[in-house]
This record gives structure tokens, sequence and C-alpha cells, in this order.
């Protein structure tokens, strides 16, 4: 056990690892951040932030050296000099987790041998042919880069003869997967968390709305089935097992028209839709994860009350042409608005800024108040 007073290193200094430093230090803790940029949200609330390149070994092994234990935040850390550090501190999730989450061709290459349930796909190598990948699939179906996705970015949809040529020009010389187009009912997510001693516990399920590709709306509990609920997490909570997890994995679903699950990607750290458990639960995926790799008895992840989760993107600072500052007294008048900002200087579109929760008696109100403070920021 690695008890309060130790230092936990946090790799990557954005926002979880902002939120990883403040839950590990209200629990007692010494955090230090290893953060490429200068002034990131993550060091601004931590005890000492490094900066320096996630391959300047000499750095990487002198932070982890000063650790405790060190985990990440972020998913595209080069994993060969976290492999080389492994043998300096305790390192979690494993390096492994890492890089099969990190790469999507790798990721559901996993899934497929573990024979966990996924949408079909098809690898198009560097000089593969893109064209018979697409042809295999057929129409409607998505293009996605291999590496460093996230929020929707290097992902195309294929629909007829011109997307396709689109995608074949765009896509040349690069590792990808061609997946179907999944008309779903909703998305789901679920975030598991797996101790040090093998303990496993599942936050409750979360209906997740993407607009443009980037999360909008998280609804607890989801509006589904609970046998589906039950599914889900049980899914989550094998995954965890099958790849000796330590920390938290986050699972991304899809619930098909049919009433199928299928997952869609995993992520070996705090997720965004998991931030509502801050507000709404008794321990929040961020005291949990410390918990796990800390290797403490795990907390109930149970949850008080429906909550809605917003994403609050730098575009709320932008009215048509002028800048603005949000409204934010509209979300801190309402009684149960808890307002979360990550203390980024710079409001860009698409950029994800901060978040806010609601908690009402059910999960469609919390919905209808979200979406009605959302709309007066
Ligand atoms: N095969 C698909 N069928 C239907 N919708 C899809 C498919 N793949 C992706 N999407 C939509 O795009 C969103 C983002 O896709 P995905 O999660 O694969 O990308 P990402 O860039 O890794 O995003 P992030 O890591 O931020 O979650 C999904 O949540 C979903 O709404
Ligand atoms: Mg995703």
């Amino acid at each position: 056990m690695i008890l309060p007073g130790s230092t936990i290193g946090i790799l990557g200094g954005g926002q979880l690892g902002r939120m990883l430093a403040q839950a590990a230090q209200t629990m007692g803790y010494r955090v230090h951040v290893y953060e490429p940029q200068k002034d990131c949200p993550a060091g601004a609330v931590s005890n000492r932030e490094i900066n320096a390149a996630y391959t300047d070994i000499e750095s990487l092994s002198a932070f982890a050296r000063d650790c405790d234990v060190v985990t990440y935040e972020f998913e595209n850390i080069p994993v060969e000099p976290l492999a080389q550090i492994a043998g300096l501190t305790q390192l979690h999730p494993r390096s492994e987790v890492l890089k099969i989450c990190q790469n999507r061709l790798r990721e559901k290459t996993w899934l497929r041998k573990n024979e966990f349930p996924h949408v079909p796909f098809v690898d198009v190598d560097t000089n593969g042919d893109l064209s018979a990948a697409i042809d295999s699939i057929g129409f409607p179906c998505v293009v996605k880069t291999a590496d460093f996705g996230y929020d929707g970015k290097g992902q195309l949809k294929v629909t007829d003869e011109e997307s396709n040529a689109l995608a074949v020009k765009q896509y040349v010389g690069q590792r990808s997967v061609v997946e179907r187009f999944i008309s779903f009912q909703c998305e789901l997510s679920v975030v598991v968390s797996r101790s040090s001693n093998g303990e496993v516990k599942a936050f409750p399920v979360s209906e997740n709305i993407h607009t443009n590709h980037i999360l909008d709306f998280s609804i607890v509990p989801a509006r589904i089935s609970e046998e589906i609920k039950v599914k889900a997490e049980q899914l989550g909570l094998a995954m965890a097992e099958r790849m000796d997890v330590v920390g938290l994995i986050a699972v991304e679903l899809f619930v098909t028209t049919g009433g199928e699950l299928l997952v869609n990607e995993m992520a070996p750290r705090p997720h965004n839709s998991g931030h509502y458990t801050l507000d709404a639960c008794r321990v929040s995926q961020f005291e949990q994860h410390i918990r796990a790799i800390c290797g403490l008895p795990l907390g109930d992840p149970a949850v008080n009350s429906p909550v809605v989760m917003v994403n609050i993107l730098g575009d709320t600072w932008f009215n048509e042409d002028e800048s603005k500052t949000p409204a934010w007294h509209t979300i801190l008048e309402n009684p149960t608005g808890k307002l979360h900002l990550y203390g980024k200087a710079e409001a860009r579109i698409g950029r994800k800024m901060g978040h806010f929760t609601v908690c009402a008696s059910s999960a469609d109100q919390a919905l209808t108040a979200a979406r009605e403070l959302k709309s007066k920021l």
C-alpha cells in the first residue's frame, strides 16, 4: 500500500491530471506533474511541475525516482520511454495497457482476440488498399487513423463514391482502420476501477450525447433498460480484469438500434463522461483512481441523485464575432448547479475549458435543466 504522505506522479498536465491531483491532495498525498508545456492546469494545483519532453529519458527517470507511484492522464504518451522507467517506480496502469488503448488498431485487435463485442473493422496498412477495405465493409463506414485520435479528429465518414475518393486521398500512407458506421439508439460509457489488490468496482453507466464528435452531455442514470446497464457494467469489469488494469479503465459503447452492445473504444484513465461522479457519487472517479493505484480499499461508486454533466467548450466565450465572459451566475444560481473550470488561460473553439453538473429528481428533468443552463451561458 502506498499511504497518504507519499508522492504520486502524474504524466500529463491537462484537466484530468488537475482533478486527479486535487483528489490525491485531499487524501494527503504529494503530487508531482510531468508535462511538456509549462503552466499547465494540473501543475497549478500540484506540489511540483516538471516541464520536459516525454522522450527526455533523463528528466523522466529523475521524475520517476522522486515518486512512489506514477500514473498518466494522457493517452498519447510514447510507450517506449514509459517502459524504460517502469523499473524505477510503480507504474499504473502498466505500460502494455497504454500501448493497447492508445492505438485504435491494437485496441480493436485486442477486443477481437479476447472476444469482446466490437464494431466490425478492417485494418489498412500504410501502403494498404483503403478502397478495398471500404469495399469490404460497405457504405456507410468510418475511416479512422490508428494513432492520435481524439474528439473525432482523424475520422471521416464514407457514404458514397465521392466521400470514398476523398478518404483515399486524405488517408494515403496512413495506418488506419475502416469500421462499419453504427446506427445507434444511444452511446454509453462505463468507468471501472481495479485496485492493485484485485478489487474491482464499476461506476454507474452514463448515457452520452456527442455534438460534432465531442462529448456534450453525460446523463446518469442512462435512460435504457436495467438489463443493458448490467451488461455494460459486466463488460467493463471483465475487460479491466482481462487487461490486468490497475487504476481506471473507461469503456465507450454503442447501443445499436437492435439493442446490441458494441465496444467503441477504451481509455485507461479518468474519462470525460465520468466527471459527474465528482458531484453525484460518494467517491469520484479521480479519488477512485488514486485509491486503486495506491492499493487502498475502493470507495462506493453509487450515485446519490440523477445528474447531467455538460462540457463547457471554448466556443462559449465567443458570441458571433465578439468575445464575452460566459454568464457563470446562471449555473451558480441553480441550487444544484456546480461549476468546474480548469484554469486554462486561452479559450479556443472546441477546447475543453470546464464543465458543470446539475442534479434533479429524474434524468430527464436534469437534462432539461442542463440544456436550459447551457443555452444561457
Ligand atoms: N463507427 C461509428 N458509427 C457511428 N458513430 C461513430 C462511429 N465511430 C465514431 N462515431 C461517433 O464519433 C464519436 C467519436 O468517435 P471515437 O470515440 O471513435 O473518437 P475519438 O476521436 O477517439 O474520440 P474520444 O477519444 O474523444 O472519445 C463517437 O462517440 C460517435 O458519436
Ligand atoms: Mg470516443
